[in-house]
């Protein structure tokens, strides 16, 4: 059966944009000629006039053009197509068929049926390469990493049919990005960006790792922010730098810990509290086996700590061995109860993280410049393929939510007049839950 791929490259694809950058220059040109024509007789006059119009077109249709790739308008699919062409006939991924043209001998160029679609919502390319059996065959079922770095994209999905493979790539998705007043909670996911979503039941326990002003604790305030609105949060800042001062706001009044012994408390209170929070379940006469805290209308836990390296580092082995033990609980079973951790770090090491909890942290989140090792650290074996690419953006990364691929993420915009404290003073103080045994809760009914 038929299948609409795109639209096939052909060797003209290769001067795109020159040739959008004429037609849009057609008409100044023009207009230079017949101003050069009518003014011929005053010949300064006639420079002038001929010279400004000219000029004022080059650059206008310069700036049109630059801005309409920017927004990814219809000269972003140009360009993007304009490279497919370059980077075919730059590798010679075509074929040669000579023919006798009156006694001369011709090369004519066949392209390889190659084809372009651009996808929904402005973000997704789609490039379509033959899988035939042909020469280019092997090479064109690994063209995903050189897309990846042609269009500084992500690979999102390969797919295949009889005689094709298509990739479909997530190109600039900076458009998507939410300011933080857009963020909402829904049931048991926040929306961090369009199309982007943290659901701590799917995947539970996030991990951040990023550069030094990466923007890893901007991203802290502003789960802080949301999430404290429809549950409980635990702050943890071992350098006693930013996070520390939500100790000063009397909505976080118990909930910030800034020592080590303290931070060891609030880990030992996380595992207490799962434990309670399952007996607590236990006890409801509606119990059902299976069900998770949200299901008794518990609100969710969450436990967040930054710069987790740090922390690690000034601990010795039996400190550190006891709360990795605790920490490990937490991962493994805290889920179900509703107990969730938050970790940011600036590097991801193994050691920092006992076996397991890291590849059990199901979210995962990168913000600012990493290192490839940083990549490596954070995603995995299983995404070493994929091309990373760090920008120069505050607060922009990668995510993963362990399935799929990871993808570029931006977190939420915070306006530069917002000033978190601020705002935190207006929030009432959390509610603590108050786990009823199920005989007193019976006896309120
Ligand atoms: N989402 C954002 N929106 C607006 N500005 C941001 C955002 N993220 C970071 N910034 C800017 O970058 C600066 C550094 O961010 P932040 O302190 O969160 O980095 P960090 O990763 O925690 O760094 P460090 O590792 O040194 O603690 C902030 O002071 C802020 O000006
Ligand atoms: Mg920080």
């Amino acid at each position: 059966m038929f299948k609409y791929h795109g639209q096939r490259i052909f060797r003209y694809h290769q001067y795109g944009l020159t040739l959008g950058f004429l037609s849009l220059f057609l008409p100044f040109g023009v207009s230079g000629l017949i101003s050069g024509y009518f003014l011929r007789d005053w010949l300064i006059l006639d420079i002038v006039a001929t010279t400004l119009i000219v000029v004022i077109g080059i650059c206008l249709v310069l700036f049109v053009v630059s801005r309409n790739i920017k927004r990814r308008g219809v000269f972003a699919q140009v360009k993007q197509k304009q490279m497919l062409a370059r980077m075919i006939l730059s590798n010679k991924y075509y074929e040669i068929k000579k023919r006798q043209d009156s006694g001369k001998s011709r090369e004519k160029i066949i392209m390889p049926k190659v084809f372009y679609r651009y996808g929904k919502k402005k973000v997704i390319t789609e490039i379509t390469m033959p899988a035939d059996g042909g020469r280019f065959h092997d090479r064109f079922l690994k063209m995903g990493k050189t897309f990846e770095e042609m269009y500084v994209a992500d690979l999102i999905e390969t797919s295949r049919e009889i005689g094709y493979v298509t990739y479909r790539l997530l190109c600039d998705v900076v458009g998507n990005r939410y300011s933080l007043q857009q963020v909402t909670t829904e049931g048991t996911q926040i929306n961090l960006m369009k199309g982007t979503s943290w659901n701590w039941d799917k995947a539970p326990h996030m991990l951040i790792s990023g550069g030094t002003g990466g923007g890893k604790t901007y991203f802290l305030f502003s789960l802080i922010y949301k999430l404290m609105q429809i549950g409980i949060i635990d702050v943890c800042d071992p350098k006693q730098a930013d996070l520390a001062d939500l100790g000063d706001i009397p909505a976080f009044k118990g909930h910030v810990f800034t020592t080590n012994d303290f931070i060891a408390r609030c880990l030992k209170n996380a595992v207490k509290d799962m434990e309670q929070r399952y007996a607590y379940m236990k006890s409801l006469p509606n119990y059902v086996s299976g069900k998770n805290y949200s299901y008794y209308e518990m609100p969710p836990h969450f436990v967040i700590v930054d710069e987790w390296a740090a922390f690690m580092s000034t601990l010795n082995y039996s400190e550190s061995d006891e709360i990795l033990k605790d920490v490990k609980q937490l991962i493994l079973k805290a889920r179900q109860a509703g107990v969730f951790l938050i970790i940011a770090t600036q590097r991801a090491d193994a050691e920092n993280f006992g076996g397991g909890i890291r590849d059990n942290m199901m979210f995962k989140v990168t913000l600012g410049q990493l290192a490839p090792v940083g990549y490596d650290m954070m995603f995995g074996d299983e995404n070493k393929n994929k091309a990373f690419f760090n920008k120069d953006i505050r607060g922009r990364g990668y995510k993963y939510d362990s399935s799929g691929v990871p993808s570029e993420f931006y977190a939420p915009l915070v306006p530069s007049d917002f000033q978190f404290m601020t705002e935190f003073r207006k929030i009432q103080p959390m509610k603590p839950f108050i786990m009823n045994s199920a005989e007193k809760k019976e006896t309120d009914d």
